[in-house]
Parts: structure tokens; sequence; C-alpha cells
């Protein structure tokens, strides 16, 4: 089995080949930072003509690495929402447009499915798990418990948390993008140097929540000389970084104490999505995990942030399954990986990226 991926729901336009015996044959992500850093944030019509300006080519390059012709294709997977629709859409005809030429089935994948099926292209990992999925738009802990089999644990009742990455890193006066620049001014900082809030820390459940967090953060920062002297961006990057840290572990903790009584045999956590390429918060799930006796996997950082591996992989986990979609199949902004769990879902758990 052959499968190429397509990803466009965001600000990665991305092409890549995966085979049925988990071998990622290419994987070409071409990032539009330069296009969005003016604005601060994604600007979602920047990013649509972005997209179709460079789908094509590089669907080919993705072919061409992979050494493949469409006609050793076995399906055409393109992520068919959540995100900015006008990029939805550019991959979604993309994708259709191949699959009917080339009379191939083509598989919607929703991009957080992407996310939460990583762990089973790069790990092998069996059904069922743990996943915290922790992106710039989303921030949910799930039971995953087979191929569109989720059951939402909890989520966030303000900000994701690579959101609240971004706009903190922002208020710090770091450079776009704001969770990787954030990380890195981390590294020089004293993380102890200011108490902040641990958000929901010693609260029932498993949701998140982190305005309160960003507002502390910001409170601080006011009160200090602009621009931020580097030391003060460090110290307070650091103690954001831990907060949130803290925050994710306290929910996870949360979940994996409620699931040894329902259900005993989840034995592993998966950490998907943007968020899970930090390594203070990598290294904080590993610490958790060895307390609870559970296997951690964290996929490859390149795996982590949005690509199209993930959704051929999703794609041929579908396939699989006789689980294809027709070529009328309509683009969603929005679709939650559990339907049943949106009326007693807290508000806003699945919001788009942070736009400009
Ligand atoms: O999954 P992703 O690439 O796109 C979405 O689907 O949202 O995640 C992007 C998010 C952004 O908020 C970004 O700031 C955050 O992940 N992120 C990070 C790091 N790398 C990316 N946050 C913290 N530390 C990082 N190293
Ligand atoms: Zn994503």
């Amino acid at each position: 089995m052959i499968v190429l991926g397509i990803e466009t729901s965001c600000d990665e336009t991305a092409a890549a080949i995966v085979t049925g015996d988990r071998k990622i044959l290419s994987n070409v992500v071409l990032s539009q930072l330069d296009e969005h850093r003016p604005y601060g944030g994604v600007v979602p019509e920047i990013a649509a003509r972005a997209h179709l300006d460079h789908i094509d080519r590089l669907v080919s390059q993705a072919m061409q690495e992979a050494g493949i012709g469409f006609a050793d294709l076995s399906g055409v997977a393109a992520t068919g929402g959540p995100g900015l629709i006008g990029g939805v859409i550019v991959g979604v005809m993309t994708a259709k447009s191949i699959a009917a030429v080339h009379d191939l089935p083509f598989l919607a994948v929703n991009h957080l499915e992407g996310h939460a099926l990583t762990a089973r292209l790069t790990d092998d990992v069996a059904f069922p798990y743990l996943l915290l999925l922790v992106s710039g738009g989303h921030c949910q802990l799930l039971l995953v418990e087979g191929v569109g089999r989720y059951a939402l644990l909890g989520s966030t009742i303000d900000d994701a948390v690579g959101e609240a990455f971004d706009k903190t890193a922002k208020m710090l006066g770091l450079p776009y993008p704001g969770g990787p620049s954030l990380e890195k001014a981390a590294l020089q900082g004293d993380a102890t140097r200011h108490d902040l809030p641990r958000p929901m820390l010693g609260r029932p459940g498993c949701d998140f929540s982190f305005s309160g967090l960003k507002t502390a953060v910001r409170h601080i920062a006011e009160a200090l000389p602009r621009p931020l002297p580097q030391r003060e961006q460090a110290d307070l990057a650091a103690s954001f970084q831990a907060a949130a840290a803290a925050s994710l572990v306290n929910r996870c903790r949360n979940a994996m104490t409620a699931l040894a009584d329902s259900h005993p045999e989840v034995r592993t956590l998966v950490v998907a999505g943007g968020v899970a390429s930090n390594q203070t918060i990598r290294a904080a799930l590993t610490g958790l995990c060895a307390d609870h006796s559970y296997s951690f996997v964290a996929p490859p950082v390149k795996l982590c942030t949005d690509n199209a591996a993930m959704i051929a992989w999703a794609g041929i986990e579908r396939l699989r399954l006789g689980l294809t979609d027709g070529l009328d199949f309509a683009p969603r902004p929005r679709w939650p990986l559990d339907p049943d769990a949106i009326s007693k879902q807290p508000r806003a758990t699945a919001r788009p990226r942070q736009t400009a």
C-alpha cells in the first residue's frame, strides 16, 4: 500500500508518500513563516494563496523523491479539516483531482486524527492509548481506542497551549513563531525566578486553562522596562514554560488515575501536535510516565509539527478499513475527533490557530 498525503490546513504546505509497512518515502514541508511574519500570526487569505501557489510543485517533488508514479499509488489523502477553510479547500481539491484522474480512492483525513495516529507510524503503538494532543489550535486529552474511535477526556476552557506559547512569546517581544522562540529563550533562563500560577493544579478532571498563566506573565512584563532586557525575557520564558509543563503533567496524571479504574489496559501515553516538540514538556511527561509505569511515546519533532506524512499514514489506516470518501466530500473548518463530547465540552476547543 502506498498513499500520497497532502496537508494545507494552516501555514505549512506539505506532501508526503508513506507505505503500509510504515516507511516514509518522502516528506516535503514548505513553511509559510516568511509570508506571515510581518503580521505576527497566520493570515488565512495569504495562507490559502500560498498553498495554491506551491501545492502542485510540492506534490511533484514528493512523488519524485519517493521515486514513484501516480500508477503506484493506492490512494490519495488530504486534510479535510479542521483548519483554515481556504487552505483546506486547496488541499482537498488537489487530492480529489489526482484521485479522479488516476481512478484512485480519495481519503479526507481529520488533521487531528493525523496527529493522533502518528505514533503508530513512528513507533507501531497498539490501541488503546492515552493521547495528549497539544497544538496551536487544540489542547485535548483523548482516549484513542481505534481509527475513528476517540473519547474526549478533557480540553481547554480558554487558550490552546500552543496559542498560549505564541501569545506569551509576543508579549515578551520574542520573534515569530512564538513557541519555538520561547523554548529557545527559556534555555538561558531561570525557571524558578517567577512563581507563576500552575493552571488547574489540584482541580479534578482533565480540562486545561492557560489564560490565567498568560495574564500573570503580562502583569510581570508590564512592570518591566521596554524593550525587555534579554535576562528578563529568558527568566519569564523559562518560568512560563515550567508552569505550562506542570499543568499539562497534572492534567495527564488525572487522566491516568481515572483510566486506572475504567480502562486499566491503557498503559501508553502518546504526545502529539506542534507543542509536543518542546523538550521541557517531553521531559516532564517522561517523568510522569515513569511514576505511573506508563510507556511514553513522542514522535520525532519533524512529525510533531504539521506535516503530510501523518495525513498519508492516517489515510493508510482508513483505507485498510475501507473508510474512503466520495469526491463530494465538503471540507470541514470544524471537525471534532469525538463528536459525542461536543455537548459536554467546555467552550471554544476547536478554535483555529491564532490569526492576525
Ligand atoms: O501542530 P502544529 O504544527 O499546528 C497546529 O495544528 O496548530 O502546532 C503549532 C503550534 C504553535 O502554537 C507553535 O508555537 C507550537 O505548536 N510549537 C511549540 C514548539 N514548536 C511549535 N510550542 C512550544 N515549544 C516548541 N518547541
Ligand atoms: Zn497540527
